[in-house]
C-alpha cells in the first residue's frame, strides 16, 4: 500500500502524513478547505526544518519528504490512494458524511482506517458502506516519535484488512499491537483517568499543577506529568475520550472532573490554543 489517502490536518493527520512520507509512502493529504490544508502543510515543513536543523535528516530527505505531500481539496483526488487513514475532528456525522462520499469514489477494496480515540470502530465500519474493510488505526501524540499502533478490528473487519494495516503501520516505523473495540482500547481506558484523577487533585488543591506533574515525573519515571501530558493531548480531547468512556460503560467513575469542563468551556485547550494547565 504505497499511495494512502490522510484525511485531516489537526495534529494527528499532520504526524501521520509526515511519518507516512518520511517512510517513502506518497501521501494524499485531505482537507475541505485550502487554509487548513495550507496550515498542515506548513506544520510538516516546520517540523521538518526541526529535523534538518537538528542534523537528523539531510537537505535531500527534507526535499523528498515534502515531495512525497500532496495536498488536496476535492475528496475525488482521494480515487488514487490504497488505503484512506481518517483523523478529522470526533464528530460522528462529519465522519459519516466523508465516508458515505468517499464509498462512492474509492474502490470496494480501499481499506477505511480510523484513528478515532472514542467512536466505536465496529459502528463506524458500518456507517463506512465497507465493514469487512475498516479498521481502526489508533496513533498517539506525538506521532512523529510514539511508536505504538493500536490495530482494532470491528466485528466484521476482515483477517486481510487487519494484516495490511498492520503491514502498513511497521512500514511507517511503527510498532501495531492489537486491541479489543471496547471504549477506550488499552491506552485511553489506562491513561485517561489517570489524567481525570490528576485534575480532580489539582481542583482539590493538592498541590499546584507543576507539583503534581513533577510527582509523577519522579515518583513514576513518566516522561511528562498528566496535566501536561492533558496539554499536549488537547484538553477538549481529553473531555471528549472521558465522556465516551463514561457513557458507553455507564460507569461514574469515568466522569470528567468539573475544573476540565470548565476549562474547555474557556477555550483553554491546551498548547494548541496556548493556553490549558499552563500557558505556551
Ligand atoms: N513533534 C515531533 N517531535 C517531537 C515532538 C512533537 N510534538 N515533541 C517532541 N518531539 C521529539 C523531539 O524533537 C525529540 O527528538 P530528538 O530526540 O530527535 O531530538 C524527542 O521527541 C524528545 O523530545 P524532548 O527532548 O524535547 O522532550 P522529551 O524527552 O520530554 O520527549 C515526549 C517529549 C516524546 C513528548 C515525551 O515527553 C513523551 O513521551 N511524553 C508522553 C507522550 C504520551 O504519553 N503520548 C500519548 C498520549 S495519549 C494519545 O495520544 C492518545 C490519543 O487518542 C489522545
Amino acid at each position: 500500500m504505497k499511495r494512502v489517502g490522510v484525511l485531516g490536518t489537526g495534529q494527528m493527520g499532520v504526524g501521520i502524513a509526515q511519518v507516512l512520507a518520511q517512510t517513502g509512502h506518497e501521501v494524499l493529504l485531505w482537507n475541505r478547505t485550502e487554509d487548513s490544508l495550507e496550515w498542515g502543510l506548513t506544520a510538516i515543513r516546520q517540523g521538518l526544518d526541526r529535523l534538518l536543523k537538528k542534523e537528523r535528516i539531510s537537505q535531500l530527505d527534507h526535499k523528498d519528504t515534502l515531495a512525497h505531500i500532496r495536498g488536496v481539496v476535492a475528496p475525488e483526488e482521494l480515487k488514487a490512494a490504497d488505503i484512506v487513514i481518517e483523523a478529522v475532528p470526533e464528530d460522528l456525522n462529519l465522519k459519516k458524511e466523508l465516508y458515505a462520499r468517499l464509498h462512492l469514489i474509492c474502490a470496494d477494496d480501499v481499506i477505511f482506517a480510523s484513528n478515532t480515540s472514542s467512536l466505536s470502530v465496529t459502528s463506524l465500519a458500518r456507517d463506512s458502506g465497507r465493514p469487512e474493510h475498516f479498521i481502526g488505526m489508533h496513533f498517539f501524540n506525538p506521532v512523529q516519535v510514539m511508536k505504538l499502533v493500536e490495530i482494532v478490528r470491528g466485528l466484521a473487519t476482515s483477517g486481510e484488512t487487519t494484516e495490511r494495516v498492520r503491514a502498513l503501520a511497521l512500514a511507517m516505523g511503527k510498532i501495531p499491537l492489537d486491541a479489543k473495540d471496547y471504549p477506550g482500547f488499552v491506552v485511553n481506558r489506562i491513561v485517561m483517568p489517570m489524567i481525570n484523577e490528576a485534575i480532580f487533585a489539582l481542583e482539590q488543591g493538592v498541590a499546584d499543577a507543576k507539583t503534581i506533574d513533577e510527582c509523577m515525573k519522579l515518583g513514576c519515571n513518566h516522561p511528562m506529568g498528566p496535566l501536561a501530558l492533558a496539554d499536549l493531548v488537547g484538553l477538549d480531547i481529553v473531555l471528549a475520550i472521558l465522556e465516551s468512556l463514561q457513557r458507553e460503560f455507564g460507569d461514574p467513575r469515568y466522569r470528567p472532573c468539573s475544573l476540565l469542563r470548565k476549562y474547555v468551556e474557556a477555550g483553554w485547550f491546551g498548547s494548541k490554543t496556548s493556553r490549558g494547565f499552563y500557558t505556551y
